[in-house]
């Protein structure tokens, strides 16, 4: 876990729609990961989920609309401390309703004048029936609210509680965490910027149910993909099998062998600015391949020949524009630092992250990595933890080399 990720203060607005029920299962990831969190209910939300949950999960009193105009609280003024209290105040799920306050600057309950108070980011996540969401007065509304500055997320597609199948659903926990990490990410360095990242093993077939590959789980790359996310970027992964899901906010690419991830990379990377290589790409394939399923037939031995693939990371260094950056991985067993930094400079990259694969707890399939990098502008350092802030580390030099 990112420390940036825990100890945020939330402010969670919540109002009437059926999908309130899956938000108290965000509270509780929020709260498990030390993060501090108040809710703000409008009067209909009270009616799917109810405060006392949402208290029990927060540890803290719910604020309902009788809270906005009561004088219990003495000095107390809900919608202004509140407000300057959030890091980020997310609606979720937001009603057609609670849009049109927004697109209005309607400050006549307590969760709409909280939404003009605050100076934290607003996130609104609408949910509805699908032809409410299609409603030209909900569209102005959505269309009204991102001209002021809100950020507006699109319920996804799906099956919806009302019985329809189309677009209105909130999307799952993952996704609405996935996009409060980027809206609180400490860093936007990465804003405007293109970044292929390539991840995952390849495939080499020598028959149509054989091929030759390695245990590569795809980890490494997806966290590198994952946090240029967070930091703005608009990232594309090129990706071999893998049984993990891609991060949320990736353009993703599938590709099965070194020859496809060869020219998906190439085609891709012309207007990149810059190009990691995280994939443990297949250095070999069969010579020839067979159409037909290879029968045992008692050879007692097979020989099989095999043929170099084209090596990406060198075509791309050799092709690499003016500020264009190339990062490369390299998985190493031996003399881990005296190879990677000959791959460095024979392939014309400028920065390479060393990877012992024989150490524990590093490399394929572990959640975590201990990485040496090298620069060629001389900058040697070494990275550890997860997967993820080993990536997040990786950018930091990126940025300090590179960018600034
Ligand atoms: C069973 C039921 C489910 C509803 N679900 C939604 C919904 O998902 N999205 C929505 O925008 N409105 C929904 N509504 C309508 C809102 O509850 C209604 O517009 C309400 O006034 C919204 O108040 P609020 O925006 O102050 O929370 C639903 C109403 C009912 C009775």
């Amino acid at each position: 876990m990112l420390k940036w990720k825990t100890n945020r203060k939330v402010l969670l607005g919540i109002s009437g729609g059926i999908s309130a029920y899956k938000i108290p299962d965000v509270v509780s990831t929020l709260k498990k990961y030390n993060n501090d969190i108040e809710v703000i209910m409008t009067r209909s939300a009270s009616s799917f989920v109810t405060p006392l949950s949402l208290s029990t999960l927060t540890g803290k009193k719910t604020w309902m609309e009788e809270d906005f105009l009561s004088d219990q609280r003495g000095w107390e003024i809900p919608h202004i401390s509140l407000a300057d209290w959030a890091e980020v105040f997310v609606i979720a799920p937001a009603t057609a309703n609670v849009i049109r306050r927004a697109a209005f600057g309607e400050a006549e309950t307590l969760l709409g004048a909280t939404m003009l108070a605050t100076r934290a980011p607003v996130v609104i996540f609408p949910a509805m029936n699908i032809h409410m969401w299609e409603h030209p007065a909900t569209q102005r509304h959505v269309k009204m609210s991102g001209e002021l500055g809100y950020i507006v997320i699109p319920p996804e597609e799906g099956f919806l509680a009302c019985g329809y199948e189309g677009k209105g659903r909130l999307p799952k926990k993952e996704v609405i965490l996935e996009i409060l990490w980027r809206v609180l990410s400490p860093k936007r360095d990465l804003i405007g910027k293109k970044i292929i990242v390539t991840s995952g093993p390849t495939r080499e077939f020598m028959d149509p149910v054989r091929f030759i590959s390695n245990p590569s789980s795809g980890k490494m790359g997806y966290a590198v993909a994952r946090t240029a996310w967070y930091r703005g970027a608009d990232v594309t992964l090129i990706k071999g099998p893998t049984y993990i899901e891609p991060p949320f906010g990736v353009r993703t690419i599938d590709v099965t062998t070194a020859q496809e991830m060869y020219d998906a990379v190439l085609k891709e990377s012309d207007g990149a600015d810059i190009v990691v290589k995280a994939a443990a790409v297949g250095d070999y394939r069969f010579a020839h391949t067979l159409d037909q399923k290879l029968k045992r037939e008692g050879r007692g031995r097979l020989e099989v020949i095999l043929e170099e693939n084209p090596d990406i990371a060198a075509e791309v260094g050799k092709r690499k524009r003016q500020g264009q950056i190339l990062v490369g991985f390299a998985a190493e067993s031996t003399e881990v630092v005296e190879n990677a930094l000959s791959k460095l400079n024979k392939k014309n990259m400028d920065m390479i992250v060393a990877n012992d694969i024989t150490a524990r707890g590093s490399g394929f399939e572990s959640d975590t990595n201990s990485v040496t990098v090298i620069c060629k502008t001389g900058r040697t350092s070494r990275l550890e933890g997860s997967k993820e802030e080993v990536a997040w580390g990786l950018w930091d030099i990126v940025e300090a080399e590179f960018l600034s």
